[in-house]
């Protein structure tokens, strides 16, 4: 039920909370697909200080005029009911060369507890809107890939090696807006 959830942007203040998600929502969806050794590694604090530094050029480039195209967006998701920050989505400039489209969904991630609740809908309509965009998504990843054909997304034959991990990847575009249903 979306009328469970506030998305918002983030403040200085929920960098811890988000960098929590973010650990937790990819041990729980990469379990079995990236190497464990990686899953059990990713240090919570390094990533409350990388959000720290996210949020804070993000609030500064907001009060900047931008004749870039794309902005970066970052929106968090907060569980009314027990004030939690249960997920989060950044859209933004590409970061390959030669894109397919200006914009990149960079990341959208949920704790798991909450997929199915109409959330991750809350949160495209909140970054991406109805705009032209790319992704890169685990090859394994099904419910992804579901999802984002429901948004109009479809492969486009692109694939790549996660740098770190190294898992496979599929690109899925959507070239002209929104074919969200
Ligand atoms: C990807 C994500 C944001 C989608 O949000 P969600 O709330 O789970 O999505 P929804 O429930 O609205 O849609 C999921 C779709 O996958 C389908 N699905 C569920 N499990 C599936 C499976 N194993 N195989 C194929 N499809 C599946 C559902 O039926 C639904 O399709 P429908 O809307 O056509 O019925 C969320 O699952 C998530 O954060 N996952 C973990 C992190 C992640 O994978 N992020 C994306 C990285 S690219």
């Amino acid at each position: 039920m979306t009328g469970e959830y506030v998305v918002r942007p983030p403040v200085a203040e929920d960098a811890p909370a988000i960098a929590a998600t973010h650990v937790r929502v990819w041990r729980e969806a990469y379990a079995g697909v990236m190497p464990q050794d990686y899953l059990d590694g990713m240090d919570v604090e390094k990533s409350v200080a990388k959000w720290r530094l996210i949020i804070a050029d993000e609030s500064a480039a907001a009060t900047r005029k931008r004749s870039d195209p794309v902005v970066k967006v970052t929106r968090i998701a907060e569980h009314i009911a027990t004030g939690d920050v249960i997920g989060f989505a950044t859209f933004a400039p590409a970061r390959d060369e030669d894109p397919p489209t200006p914009g990149e969904l960079w990341a959208i991630n949920i704790l798991a507890a909450h997929h199915g609740s109409g959330v991750a809908d809350q949160l495209m309509a909140a970054t991406v809107g109805d705009r032209p965009a790319y992704l890169w998504v685990v090859e394994q990843n099904l419910r992804a890939q579901a999802f984002y054909r429901r948004h109009g997304f479809g492969v486009d034959g692109g694939t790549s090696v996660h740098e770190v991990t190294p898992t496979r990847e599929i690109r899925m575009v959507r070239r002209s807006g929104s074919g969200a249903q």
